[in-house]
């Protein structure tokens, strides 16, 4: 035990006022394991023009205490490969582990509504913080927790033996799931995927809970979904809220770069637009623009005008939208085997005239063939994913 005892307290108490931290069992865990510990060697905390590697060493104790108690997301890794004892002065890069803010990772293990007995497989170990906070609540041997990155891996299993549990930390994708520690009660995924992979409903035992951040690749658009297996072998639930996390690494989107006026040389229709493609910067539709066109990335530039540019691409499908403003009047150019805008905005009219219904009015249902999303009273508001074609 560290000597941040009073900040585990303050912490499980915003966490309690935020409405957040409801059980007792869950309380003691939070006051219970020092954040501090699954840090080392250091954060990169966001700063002017990157991120400031700050390391634990390097840091007055009361300094550190107070970065580990923050209400935020701190970032561990940059680029599949950076600590912040590596770096000196302020980097740049994209995250790529960290130990996620305590407010989303309690949130979310209230949700898993555990009992003491139940086994638990966690996805995305990163730090090793939330599968501390489980085997304090469920004990070590009730938790297996899978990190990719064998470095990231290493430093969480050190992590938690210094906190005093041996629990199951396995270096793998965790897409797969631990078959070998199979079935489990509940699955718990802390980095995003496109859909649920069926691996984990197979290794869930039937009324057993999967909660992961679903619904495509870009940064925001994205839901907590959270399903129950039955015992036919399928799933389904609904997506309980907003839910934004990295994306598990062999999804994570590859931006579209180059010579974009080459990608949409070859229009195949040009028309004004009915609704603003600016709609796809809120959370929903870009939601929904992902069920109605998997894989579809959605690009933001600037021509050499100065004027606003939007693009849709799907890379796979070799097809594209282009969008130029005119005054309040958008122009859109399609090109490729799938019309996507038309997709998109038959998607997004439809949803629009059924009164924009929030996120958490989306159900779905995962089988090993495919994946159905639907908002119950709304036929034409229902995407279908196969799997076998
Ligand atoms: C946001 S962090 C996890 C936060 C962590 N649970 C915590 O509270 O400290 C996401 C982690 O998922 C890991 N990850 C990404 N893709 C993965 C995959 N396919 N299988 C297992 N882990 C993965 C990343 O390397 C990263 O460490």
């Amino acid at each position: 035990m560290t000597g941040t005892t009073n900040e585990r307290r303050a912490l499980a108490e915003r966490l309690t006022k935020a409405g957040v931290l409801s059980t007792p069992r869950w309380r003691e865990a939070v006051e219970a394991v020092p954040r501090e510990l699954f840090l080392h060697p250091g954060v990169f905390l966001p700063a002017e023009g990157g991120w400031r590697p700050v390391t634990a060493d390097g840091t007055d104790p009361d300094a550190w205490a107070q970065i580990a108690y923050r209400d935020e997301s701190l970032t561990t890794q940059l680029d599949g490969h950076l600590t912040a004892d590596q770096a000196s002065g302020t980097v740049t890069g994209s995250p790529t582990s960290s130990s996620t803010t305590p407010v989303t990772v309690v949130d979310m293990l209230e949700e898993l509504n555990v009992e003491d007995d139940h086994q638990i497989l966690e996805i995305g170990t990163g730090t090793g913080y939330s599968a501390a906070l489980m085997c304090h609540r469920l004990g070590e041997d009730n938790v297996t927790t899978v990190e990719v990155d064998p470095d990231v891996a290493a430093r969480a299993d050190t992590a938690l033996e210094t906190a005093g549990y041996s629990t199951w930390t396995v270096t793998g994708d965790g897409l797969l799931g631990h078959p070998r520690r199979a079935p489990y009660d509940r699955v718990i995924a802390t980095c995003a995927v496109r859909r649920i992979p069926y691996t984990w409903i197979r290794q869930t035992k039937p009324g057993g809970v999967v909660l992961a951040t679903v619904g495509g690749s870009w940064h925001y658009g994205t839901g907590l979904a959270k399903v129950t297996v039955a015992t036919d072998g399928t799933a389904e639930g609904q997506i309980i809220g907003r839910s934004s996390f990295m994306q598990a690494r062999s999804q994570a989107e590859v931006p579209i770069a180059g010579d974009l006026s080459a990608r949409t040389a070859y229009a195949d229709s040009e028309r004004e637009t009915e609704l603003p493609p600016l709609l796809l910067e809120e959370w929903m539709p870009a939601f929904l623009t992902q069920l109605a066109a998997p894989g579809t990335h959605f690009t933001r530039a600037t021509s050499k005008e100065g004027n606003r540019l939007l693009y849709l691409f799907n890379p796979d499908r070799e097809s594209f939208a282009s969008f130029v403003q005119s005054g309040d009047a958008w122009t859109v150019r399609q090109g490729g085997p799938v019309a996507l805008w038309d997709t998109v905005e038959q998607t997004l009219t439809t949803w629009r005239d059924a009164g924009r219904p929030d996120i958490t009015a989306v159900r779905l249902r995962v089988t090993k063939q495919a994946h159905t999303y639907w908002i119950d009273g709304h036929p034409s508001l229902r995407w279908q994913h196969h799997l076998t074609c």
